[in-house]
């Protein structure tokens, strides 16, 4: 789909959105004087026209043919968040694909104080091309999206702003789509081409290394979890630098890169082994968001690291009840070896720390099936080491609309991860699954301020939201540039 900004258009289908105590006739301005009188005295008034999500169409019947008008209800800009926006722009997006409409205008009118047109533009782009997104690569007879062209339409200049909003959205796109690749297709070595493609198309430095360089580092709990899997791991390292002034300053970005999630010999059923592709979604996370930050530039040094590997099962697999090593040192019991990511997160933070020198870290992780359990496919679950490195996660998530919730990190916590014949056990039982696994990884930040992001509920669905179908959602790729962009000095 094509996205513009313009302050004039040959689209016959216009959009607009009304605000509570709004003016119709204010919307209504880049009307031409027939058709704006058509529409007024043919639309309800202003209080129906903004109610939030509601979606009123209308086709005029003009002299010079027809037009579509259709008026998206925002509610009262007291209460108003760009997430709103974003959920009715999802809606108006199938009102448009419903009434056929290949050229789009979407008239930014009307605008409440304190809503800035960039703003709005920005997201319009990013949402309208979020929703039109298919994963359709593999159906010999796909549907395709007929809205073609969107022009955003303002009496100031958003061209920047839309531009930004496309970035972010094609980012998040890249994201699904990896998400969604089967792990047939999707191996590490994949994931790893996949990193380097975008590090030449957006502009960021990419290294991949493979087994022996990986033992080389000393990753032993990385090795582990990648042994029984014919496809080699690989380790990818990306590297964008913003703030060549302050080198120093590095925030690691770390995402949980497993291209297949068997449960390895603690192995799964068959419904819960049904969505393991899923497993890399921290990875895409990462990528996508490096590939934002590379084309966006906020003035930051960011490094990401991807452990990618697929934890299957074979005669030379781990195994429950082993005792491994980690890079850091630490030696850790194995509970079960389905709860692999942990471990690789482990080393891939020691390797973030000690060699590319983070000073900060974020962790991004399909960590728990307790995740979904406590908060569903609406919140990511946070465990942090730093109340402030949090409020800035909380400012960001405002901003992109993926939504977090904090879990607590009491040290009582932090027991049911030691064990009697290990410095700490792999598995911390049923009980505040959540908590435990991202306390285990804390186990390896070294005091760096830290936020650990599981996304097992968020990164993936089965249901369609607002402005995206089921599968990958290409969730934290947003929510990281936005962190990463408040962090620049
Ligand atoms: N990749 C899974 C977590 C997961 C589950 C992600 C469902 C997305 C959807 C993870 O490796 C895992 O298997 N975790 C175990 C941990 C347990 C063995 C301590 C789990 O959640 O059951
Ligand atoms: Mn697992
Ligand atoms: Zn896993």
């Amino acid at each position: 789909m094509q996205i513009r900004s313009t302050q004039q258009t040959d689209a016959r289908s216009h959009s607009f959105f009304a605000f509570s105590g709004g003016s119709l006739e204010e919307i209504l301005a880049p009307l031409g004087a027939e058709q704006r009188q058509l529409a007024a005295s043919n639309l309800p008034d202003m209080d129906a026209l903004s109610k939030v999500g509601e979606i009123t169409s209308l086709s005029l019947a003009t002299a010079d043919g027809s037009v579509q008008v259709v008026v998206a209800g925002l509610g009262d800009p007291a209460d108003f968040q760009w997430e709103r926006l974003r959920k009715v722009v999802g809606k108006a997006f199938k009102e448009w694909e419903r009434l056929k409409s290949t050229l789009v205008a979407v008239h930014l009118t009307g605008l409440p104080e304190g809503l800035a047109a960039t703003d709005a533009a920005r997201t319009v782009a990013e949402t309208t091309l979020l929703a039109a997104y298919r994963f359709d690569k593999y159906l010999s007879e796909k549907k395709p999206v007929v809205v073609d062209a969107l022009d955003i339409v303002a009496v100031e200049d958003v061209s920047g702003a839309t531009a930004d909003g496309v970035v972010l959205a094609e980012t998040t796109i890249f994201a699904r789509d990896l998400v969604n690749e089967p792990a047939n297709v999707l191996s590490p070595a994949k994931l790893a081409e996949a990193a380097e493609e975008a590090g030449k198309s957006y502009g960021f430095a990419v290294e991949v290394s493979g087994r022996e360089r990986i033992a080389e580092l000393g990753m032993k709990a990385y090795l582990e979890v990648s042994r029984a899997s014919a496809n080699e791991p690989k380790l990818i390292v990306m590297r964008y630098q913003g703030a060549p002034d302050r080198p120093e300053d590095i925030i690691g970005l770390v995402g949980k890169g497993l291209t297949y999630d068997s449960g390895g010999l603690s192995i799964k059923p068959n419904d819960g082994m049904l969505f393991m592709k899923c497993d890399m979604g921290g990875a895409a996370a990462v990528i996508g968001a490096m590939a934002a930050i590379a084309k966006l530039k906020p003035k930051a040094n960011v490094t990401a690291v991807v452990a990618a590997c697929e934890n299957m099962i074979a005669g030379n697999a781990y195994r429950p009840g082993d005792i491994i090593q980690s890079m850091a040192g630490k030696s850790i019991f194995i509970g079960s070896t389905d709860a692999e990511g942990r471990l690789t997160l482990a080393d891939a933070i020691t390797y973030i720390i000690e060699h590319e020198k983070a000073a900060k870290v974020v962790d991004v992780a399909t960590l728990t099936g307790a995740a979904i359990i406590a908060l569903g496919h609406i919140s990511t679950a946070v465990v942090t080491n730093d109340q402030d490195f949090y409020k800035q996660l909380e400012t960001a998530s405002q901003v992109t609309g993926e939504k977090v919730w904090q879990l607590p990190n009491f040290d009582e916590y932090k027991e049911l991860i030691k064990h009697k014949t290990a410095d700490l056990t792999n598995t911390g039982g049923r009980a505040a699954g959540t908590v435990t696994a991202g306390l285990f990884v804390g186990e390896f930040v070294q005091k760096k301020p830290w936020l650990h992001l599981d996304i097992a509920g968020t990164a993936f669905s089965d249901k369609a939201g607002e402005y995206a179908p089921a599968g990958g959602k290409g969730v934290g790729v947003r929510l990281l540039y936005q962190l990463v962009k408040l962090l620049e000095q």
